[in-house]
């Protein structure tokens, strides 16, 4: 039986109070913290950066799930290591020399993410798939919570599972946007191993329940 790892995105927390709900995603069944940093060039929007990720890690234990929603990320490789990113994820689409990307990443002792934007294939990945521990398949626009999710985003995690398992890999599968409890079953039949949700954690009555919950879902 396969369960999910769940990666509460801080972007729908409540800023005003981050070290609480940092520490609720502590006490919780979560397996990540996913940070969002947009820089409002590679996406139209601004979040957060480098104190604001600082200020977090003081009060996380559980490591730090990075998505850079930035042009350029090369630059910031050894910021984001020393900041203590666990997995740092770059945008296929914003990076024009990506297999020496992902191998700083390596190089500075973190695990290397590519995330697609929904147009993109997986299928381009094909050639450098044995350098990347995760692919995020972004299932929203990136650059806002609260979106809803794309649904085409399925086929695309089965062919990227059937890639992943052709090569005998460990490369893990991430879902960012739009997850709720509905759809995670049929996100993990297609073949997810991660699921960030942002508004369906933060957004609930109970969000550590919230996250309880989609720990419980399970398929096989
Ligand atoms: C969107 C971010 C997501 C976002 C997800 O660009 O990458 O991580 O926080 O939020 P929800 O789960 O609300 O769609
Ligand atoms: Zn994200």
């Amino acid at each position: 039986m396969k369960q999910p790892l769940i990666a509460p995105s801080l972007l729908a927390a409540d800023f005003g109070n981050l070290q609480r709900d940092v520490e609720l995603v502590e006490a919780s069944q979560a397996t990540w913290h996913h940070i969002d940093v947009m820089d409002g060039v590679f996406v139209p929007n601004i979040s957060f950066g480098m104190p604001v990720i600082a200020a977090i890690g003081k009060h996380a234990r559980k490591p730090l799930d990075v998505h850079l929603m930035i042009v350029d990320p090369d630059r910031y490789i050894d910021a984001f290591a020393a900041l203590g990113a666990h997995v740092l994820t770059v945008h296929y689409e914003a990076c024009t020399h990506l297999h020496r990307t992902l191998q700083a990443i390596h190089q500075a002792g973190m695990k290397a993410g590519v995330a697609l934007n929904p147009h993109t294939p997986v299928q381009l990945l094909e050639n450098v798939l044995d350098y990347v521990d995760l692919v995020c398949i972004m299932s929203v626009n990136p650059g806002f919570g609260g979106q809803k999710f794309i649904p085409e985003t399925l086929t695309k995690v089965a062919d990227l599972k059937a890639m992943i398992e052709r090569r005998n890999s460990n490369t893990l599968i991430e879902i960012d946007g739009g997850v709720t409890l509905e759809n995670a079953p049929e996100l993990l039949k297609a073949g997810a191993d991660v699921l960030v949700a942002g508004s369906t954690v933060f957004g609930a009555a109970d969000p550590e329940a919230t996250i309880a919950a989609l720990s419980a879902v399970s398929y096989g």
